[in-house]
Parts: C-alpha cells; structure tokens; sequence
C-alpha cells in the first residue's frame, strides 16, 4: 500500500492507495470520531460493496443512504435524502459520513457533510477511476444546478481518502476511459514527463495492467495533491486544474446531465483549449494533433456535440466559477506540461474555435 499526503494544517489527512483495502478497519477507524457512522453510496454500488463495508463496521451504529444513480440526481433535492437519514437516525456532531462511490456520491456526501449540523466528518472511499484521481482529493463539495455545473458547494476536506484500486474491476470501459481524461490533464497543465509516460503506457492503461494503474493513480493524486496543497482555496494554481472544464461543463450543462460524462465533456473541453492555445501562439498544430492522439488512444470524443453552437456555448459558459464580473476567463496550455492561469479571451478569437474546432 502506498501512502500521500494532503499537507494542509489542521486538516492535512491520508491518501491510501491499494488493492482491496476499502473495507480496511484498522485504517477507518482512526478516521471515525464516534459510534455513528452513515454510508453513503448509490443503487448499483449498493448491490456490489455496501454489505461488506458494513460488515465491517458492526462495531458501530450503522446507517445507510442509497441515492439514485446518475449525474442527472446531483441536485439540492436528492442532497435532502442524506439530510433525512442523520436526522430520523438522530446522528449528532461527531458523527462521521463515508462516501463510497464515484465523484457524484463524493461530491454530494462531502457537501452533506459541510452542512450537517455546520459539519461533521467525512471520509472519501471512490470507487471510479475518476474519483480515484481527482474529485475524492482536495475538498471541492457540491451539486449543480439546472443553469450551471457545480455552481452550488463548499470546500471541505475529508479527513482521509481510501483508493481501492480492485473496486475498479467492475467499472464500466466507458467509465474507466472518462477517469483517463482527468490523468491526462495533469501532465497536460503540470507534468510533462507524465504525459510521455502516459503516451508510453497508454496500451497498458487501457488493458488495466494493475501495475500500470496503480503508477497512474499514484501519479495523478501527487498531482493533485501538490497544486492542493498550494491552493487549497483556488485563488491562483489550482484553477489550472480545470483545463478543458469551462468547454466541458457548457457541454453536460448544455447537453442535459448524464448525456455526456464528466471526463468526456473534459476531453472535449481540453481539445477546444488546446485549439485556442495554438490560436493565440502557444501551442503547435503538432501539440494539438499529439494531445488529440492521447486522448482518442484512451477512447475518449474529443469534438464538441453539434447541437450546441457558438452562441450558446458562450451563454453557457458565462455560468463558471473562474468568471469574474461577467468575463469567461479560460485556462489555457503554455505548452504541453505547463497550464497558464486563468485569463480573458478576446470574444472573436474564441468564437473562432467554438466555430471551427471539431466542426467538419
Ligand atoms: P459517477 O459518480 O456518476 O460514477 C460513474 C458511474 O460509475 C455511476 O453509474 C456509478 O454508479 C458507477 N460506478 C462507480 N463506481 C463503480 C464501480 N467500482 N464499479 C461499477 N460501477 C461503478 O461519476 P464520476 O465520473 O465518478 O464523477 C463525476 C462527478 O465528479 C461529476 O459530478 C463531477 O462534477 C465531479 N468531479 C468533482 C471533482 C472535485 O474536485 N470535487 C473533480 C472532478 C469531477
Ligand atoms: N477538480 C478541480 C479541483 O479540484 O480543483
């Protein structure tokens, strides 16, 4: 098992990574303040981890919360089920929420912790590739709203995170590939000797080679964990982490949630940046077609749906947590390994992208 470490003062915490270890009491349990103990999770993950999870936490009282599946239930009104079960359980402050699934239970379950009595405590076990790499670390909590992606949330760190890279056996190919999106990104915007390790083991990846998995996984939460560390609040790097993500929450925005998935809309998003990098002279058109290959190697779209235009894209996209006064401000690629920080776009220049990339 490996261990990293969120360094964040009083609420540094864990990152566990190994096989089959997201039932592990003797680490849980150093994370659990008290007897009571909601788990949070989903329809169809209830059926393939909740027994056993709960079988190991007979020790404590026990109580369960099964969402509907989808992205499409990300919302204030499902949130309200896990508000209904710790109060008729009658959970008190010090009790402690787990998370087992994918970035949506993550999200929720986090935000659900923030707000429960001002805050208890919460503990991320993810169970998509996803969540593995990117939503389970860092504390961004929240549900989207019918106009916007994730406008709705709070930062609020878990106080520590299990990554179970066997849970990943039963995830769909088309789940597992939306998780790449999100590896790809950090050597897009961070690491460039990733990057080419990606392009080197990208055959590997998608064959699930543990090994190969295992070293991605690891490599994405160092990534992550290092900007977290440095923003925990995103007022400067961490925006860079959302390469792609102004384009791509415009897209399940625009598109109904659920039609697109997250990593989906993000590989599309990244490729609209990286055609608007090599607008404004950052990039190559041969950075662009090598960023295109990594991803189409990793069986992801990468040209944006025609339903939506120009026009709506940018009323979609001035719904974003980076706008400031009503400006879309993008992040956008210096070079491949080396995100700029985020910054206005003249309008006809991102028309021209919105107008041209992927649309022949
Ligand atoms: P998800 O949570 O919807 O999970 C995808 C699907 O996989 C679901 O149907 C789920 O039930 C299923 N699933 C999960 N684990 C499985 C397993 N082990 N075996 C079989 N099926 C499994 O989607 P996601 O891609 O994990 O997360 C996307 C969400 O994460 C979006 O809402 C996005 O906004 C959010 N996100 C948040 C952050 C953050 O920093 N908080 C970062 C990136 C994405
Ligand atoms: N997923 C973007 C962030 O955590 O900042």
């Amino acid at each position: 098992m490996k261990t990293l470490q969120v360094e964040l003062e009083g609420r540094s915490y864990p990152i566990y990574i190994g096989e089959s270890i997201y039932c592990n009491l003797s680490l849980l349990k150093d994370f659990i303040q008290s007897k009571q103990v909601l788990i949070l999770t989903n329809e169809l993950l209830a059926d393939l981890y909740l027994d056993a999870l709960v079988k190991q936490l007979s020790e404590y009282q026990v109580a369960s919360c099964i969402l509907p599946d989808g992205e499409q239930f990300k919302n204030l009104t499902i949130l309200n089920q896990i508000f209904d079960v710790l109060l008729s359980e009658r959970f008190s402050r010090n009790a402690t929420l787990i998370a087992l699934g994918g970035g949506v239970i993550g999200d929720m379950g986090g935000f659900a912790a923030a707000c429960y009595q001002r805050g208890i405590s919460f503990i991320q076990i993810p169970t998509t590739l996803l969540a593995q790499v990117d939503s389970s670390v860092g504390g961004k909590t929240g549900v989207n709203h019918a106009l916007g992606k994730n406008m709705i949330g709070a930062f609020y760190q878990p106080k520590c995170v299990l990554i179970d890279t066997k849970v990943l056996a039963t995830l769909e190919d088309r789940q597992f590939s939306a998780g790449l999106a999100e590896v790809i990104k950090y050597g897009l915007i961070r690491d460039l000797e990733f990057f080419e390790w990606l392009e080197g083991n990208m055959d590997a990846l998608m064959a699930r080679n543990p090994d190969v998995l295992a070293e991605a996984i690891e490599r994405s939460c160092k990534n992550k964990a290092e900007v977290v560390n440095a923003d925990e609040f995103e007022s400067g790097v961490r925006a860079t982490l959302n390469l792609g993500h102004t384009f791509g929450h415009a897209i399940e925005t625009g598109m109904g949630y659920g039609k697109y998935l997250h990593g989906e809309a993000v590989a599309i998003g990244c490729c609209q940046a990286a055609d608007l990098s090599y607008r404004l002279g950052y990039l190559t058109d041969r950075d662009v077609e090598r960023i295109e290959r990594l991803l189409v190697r990793a069986n992801l779209p990468i040209t944006p749906p025609k339903e939506l235009d120009a026009e709506r894209f940018i009323e979609l996209m001035a719904v974003d947590k980076k706008n400031i006064d009503g400006d879309i401000r993008l992040i956008l690629l210096k070079k491949i390994g080396e995100a700029l920080l985020p910054m206005p776009v003249a309008r006809s220049l991102l028309e021209q992208t919105l107008n041209n990339y992927g649309r022949n």
